[in-house]
């Protein structure tokens, strides 16, 4: 009976993140870095990971001395990212929360690796929430009716 409860747990915490966002997925090593690059962040800076997963992106951020705040809805990947990032605390920041209800803080750059579906509701809140100017890297999927300034390898960069 307790295996099951944890089954059911395991399953609708995973589910969440299909439903409200994205799957988890982590993105490759190469991929990171060149989100990284194309973002052109460097040490002292701030990069927004939404839907932050096991902590990969925001890890290799502070390997490069750039700070990293993550939103992650999926409980077990909130916990694991945490005790995985710990090391690397005085760079990393992860909330157990849906980014769709949180107002972004100040960053110099966001990472996105999400769903087709969710692409048009990212720009939304993008467009409200963020400074003019700001960087934005997403993998996979583009943003709709934007063009994006640079891509590589998967990652499409844009200026909001
Ligand atoms: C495709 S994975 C990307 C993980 C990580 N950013 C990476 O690139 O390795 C998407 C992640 O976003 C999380 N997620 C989806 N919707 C979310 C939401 N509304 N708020 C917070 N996290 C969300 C999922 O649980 C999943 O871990």
């Amino acid at each position: 009976m307790v295996y099951w409860w944890i089954a059911a747990a395991v399953v609708t915490a995973f589910g969440m993140g299909a439903l409200v966002g994205a799957p988890w997925l982590p993105t490759f090593r190469r991929e990171t870095e060149t989100a990284l690059d194309l973002l052109d962040l460097g040490p002292g800076q701030t990069v927004i990971d939404l839907g932050s997963g096991t902590g990969t992106f925001l890890l290799v951020a502070a390997r490069r001395g750039i700070y990293g705040v993550g939103y992650e809805v999926n409980p077990f990947l909130y916990l694991w990212s945490l005790a995985r990032t710990w090391p690397q605390r005085r760079y990393i920041r992860l909330y157990w929360r849906n980014y769709w209800r949180v107002e972004l803080p100040p960053a110099d750059g966001v990472y996105a690796f999400l769903i087709k579906r969710f692409m048009g509701k990212l720009d939304a809140k993008l467009g409200r929430e963020l400074p003019p100017g700001t960087p934005v890297a997403t993998y996979t999927f583009q943003i709709p009716g934007r063009r994006p300034e640079n891509q590589r390898g998967g990652v499409f960069l844009y200026r909001y």
